[in-house]
């Protein structure tokens, strides 16, 4: 054959903040033959997935599942803790923070929203002095990591005032965030954590988690908003008898108890520090060729958010990463529409990923004639790589 005739490999990259690479034992785990989830067997595979389950939201509490993919647990969030006409107070920093308004106004709950710019954090001070002007906000609706912009939110902070108010809730959206950075919902005094399946835990999309502390569960006792599929008391029963009310994703589940014991085996300090060097090694190489982060201030660990070069469309970069160098990344949504793209490290990736896709975005860059001295960018990941022992 002619060598100019030879066309690329079909291999695929991705580097998406969700969904995000599903490892092999996981893919295998999910390929044997369908069980029945009436069955002893499920039973002890579901008994052993609601102990990695609490040790990844590092709560004692349990943690619900549903098939559905995340945004069916923000729903159930506010459909089973709030009533009509309950005031809400969400943070609105990108995307996913529009998202949980729009949740409170379909069920009839008023959101009042603290609108943070996109790429920048929130500060909590502004959340304290709503919450002191209004002590009947009964929910406070955040992201930890807000995905659209790649923006860290304090949730600590967040957290430490609104547990000075027995009713108020404090709620967040750790789709992107949580096993890939510190969320711990008992000592942080989380109400509720809600979380996807196909991010830090490393699994296709079609799960969704929410785990609630016990001052939630007091208010789940007095919601009145209509739910049935999304119903967390009854769920609450069914799993601790390692049951679902419905039938469940049988082959994700099975997905989900290797996930959890690669999780519970590097552990979840390790994953942190991981994931903190991915980021480290990104924003370094992004910066060495001469590139801005788009939340220079507060970039997430799972995700770096990247402002294209002057005069370079970044829906252009995107494409161009994923037509010819077979590597998916995110573009950016909205008022950041090709302005950013988003390379995220999260979940079943590692050092050679990061080099991999700096490498792919330098050729992209250099192809649209920006420019730069080749290799800077994979030399400053690789020396972030170098400094650990
Ligand atoms: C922070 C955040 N919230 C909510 C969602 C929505 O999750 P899903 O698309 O699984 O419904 C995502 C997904 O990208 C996300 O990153």
């Amino acid at each position: 054959m002619n060598p100019t005739e030879s066309k690329k490999m079909d291999k695929e990259y991705l580097l998406a903040p969700g969904p995000t690479p599903v490892p092999p034992e996981v893919l295998l785990a999910m390929a044997g033959p369908i069980i029945h989830h009436r069955a002893p067997v499920y039973e002890q595979i579901l008994s052993e997935v609601r102990e990695g389950l609490k040790y990844l939201f590092q709560t004692k509490n349990e943690v619900l599942i549903f098939a559905a993919s995340g945004t069916g647990a923000m729903e159930g969030t506010v459909t089973n803790t709030l009533c009509a006409g309950d005031k809400a107070l969400v943070v609105e920093g990108g995307k996913f923070g529009e998202r949980w308004t729009g949740i409170c106004r379909a069920f009839g709950v008023n959101p009042r929203t603290v609108p943070v710019p996109w790429g920048r954090s929130v500060d909590p001070g502004e959340i304290a002095g709503v919450l002191e002007q209004d002590p009947e906000i009964k929910a406070v609706f955040t992201q930890a990591t807000e995905t659209s912009t790649g923006a860290l939110f304090p949730i600590r902070e967040i957290a430490a005032v609104v547990s000075r108010y027995p009713g108020t809730l404090m709620v967040v959206d750790g789709i992107s965030h949580l096993g890939a950075q510190e969320l711990p919902l008992d000592e942080w005094k989380l109400d509720v954590v809600v979380c996807g399946s196909q991010k830090a835990l490393m699994l296709p999309p079609g799960l969704a988690f929410a785990a609630l502390s016990d001052k939630a569960w007091g208010f789940v006792e007095r919601s009145t908003l209509p739910k049935y599929y999304f119903n967390f008391q009854k769920e609450l029963k069914n799993i601790a008898k390692n049951q679902s009310a419905y039938t469940p994703a049988i082959s994700l589940i099975l997905g989900l108890a290797q996930s959890l014991r690669m999780i519970r085996k590097e552990g979840l300090e390790n994953i942190f520090a991981r994931h903190a060097r991915l980021a480290r090694a990104t924003r370094s190489a992004m910066k060495a060729i001469g590139l801005a982060l788009y939340a220079p201030e507060a970039g997430a660990d799972s995700m770096t958010a990247v402002l294209a070069p002057p005069g370079i469309d970044g829906q252009k970069i995107v494409k161009i990463l994923r037509e010819k160098h077979r590597l998916t990344v995110a573009g950016g949504q909205d008022q950041a529409k090709g302005k950013i793209f988003r390379l995220a490290h999260l979940g079943f990736v590692d050092t050679f990923d990061v080099i991999m896709g700096v490498a792919a975005v330098e050729m992209t860059l250099k192809e649209l004639g920006y420019a730069f001295e080749s290799g800077k960018g994979v030399k400053a990941a690789m020396e972030i790589f170098m400094e650990e022992k």
